[in-house]
């Protein structure tokens, strides 16, 4: 089969490499279209390398049909399935072994692009709001990088289990481009304080419970002494520099918790929970609807440099797919 491949001057390529074998609790996926993450690019800089036994090529979610099933597998899935997996790497390629619990069925009403667009963002913006976020119905949510793939799913998922939800852009552009994922506010960082914006909010009655951050960077430290009593701060990377000073005191006089977090390092059967939550808790307003992955553009997979680069130069707004077949 084919997969992308990192050459040695970081340029990707289209190569033969081996076909994947299947274990006993694996199905094989015939792979139509995969989505990019900003830790494709991380791996392809060799700053991210894949968990081992992964296949060395990039690729965190695709979309496709179950072509080989394994005998645990049997039990779960039939030859035929369209699904969509998460996986700890490998899906850049024509095809993937996955275990049968990193795979949920394509909702009704989504394209092959739209459910690659769906495991590894909805899975990460689940586990974040829900099991680190401990986020409780009418909370208040801030999540940064609103154009980002991940927020572009967090932001319309926040508001359907009824989040009032702050982001924010790096342009006045970027902010007009989000509008309709519905969040409440829409900070630019490039014309506004984001820890001003957050004392405000606070005054108002409006002060962070949540805040899933991908930022980091001296803008965590001014903003934690405007949230409220027991809020939780998740740090799930840090665009904007991760070497910052905070002042511990705004710790432990409002009961905040700074924590920190990465999907791809859970265990695979905390990941096997978050995915059948997702299913069950998700799905329905998917297929409602309600919530959908917002899709920036779909490149054909052999111009997988070109589809990376909208990333590397910050001008997606919600996710890019590589389309396989
Ligand atoms: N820990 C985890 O489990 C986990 C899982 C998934 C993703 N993530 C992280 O979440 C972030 C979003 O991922 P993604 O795949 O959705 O990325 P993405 O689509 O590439 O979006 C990233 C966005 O971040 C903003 N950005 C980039 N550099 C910035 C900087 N220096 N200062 C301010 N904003 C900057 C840009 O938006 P603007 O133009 O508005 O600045 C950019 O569009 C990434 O950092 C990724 O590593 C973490």
């Amino acid at each position: 089969m084919k997969a992308i491949l990192v050459n040695s001057d970081r340029s990707l390529s289209w190569s033969e490499v081996p076909n994947p074998e299947i274990k006993a609790d694996e199905v094989l996926v015939e792979i139509h279209a995969a989505a990019i993450n900003r830790a494709d690019l991380m791996q392809r800089e060799g700053d991210y390398p894949p968990p081992p036994g992964c296949p060395e090529w990039m690729g965190l979610e695709v979309a496709g049909v179950i072509t080989a099933l394994g005998d645990e597998a049997k039990a779960h899935w039939n030859i035929g399935d369209r699904v969509c997996a998460l996986l700890g790497g490998g899906g850049y390629a024509e095809q993937v072994a996955v275990r049968y619990d990193m795979l949920m069925p394509i909702p009704k009403n989504c394209s092959m692009e739209q459910a690659a667009s769906i495991p590894e963002a909805f899975a990460t913006g689940y586990l974040n709001l829900f099991y680190e976020g401990k986020y409780q119905e009418g909370n208040t949510l801030l999540v940064t990088a609103g154009g980002s793939g991940l927020a572009s799913v967090i932001i319309p998922m926040a508001k359907a289990f009824g989040a009032r939800v702050i982001t924010t852009v790096s342009s006045a552009k970027k902010a007009e481009k989000i509008t309709h994922l519905g969040a409440d506010v829409i900070v630019d960082l490039s014309s506004q304080d984001l820890a001003e914006v957050l004392k405000a909010e606070w005054e108002a009655g409006h002060g962070v419970d949540v805040a899933i951050d991908c930022l980091g960077g001296e803008m965590l430290g001014k903003c934690l002494h405007h949230l409220n009593y027991g809020a939780r701060w998740v740090v799930i990377a840090a665009l904007r520099g991760q070497m910052v000073s905070i002042d511990l005191k705004n710790l432990y006089v409002k009961n905040v918790k700074l924590l920190g977090s990465t999907l791809r390092s859970k265990p695979p059967a905390v990941k096997a929970q978050i995915l059948s939550e997702l299913v069950e808790k998700v799905y329905p307003k998917i297929e409602s609807g309600e919530v959908m992955p917002t899709i920036d553009s779909v490149f054909p997979i052999t111009e997988a440099e070109a589809a990376q680069d909208l990333l590397y130069q910050n001008k997606n707004v919600g996710k890019v797919v590589l389309k396989v077949r």
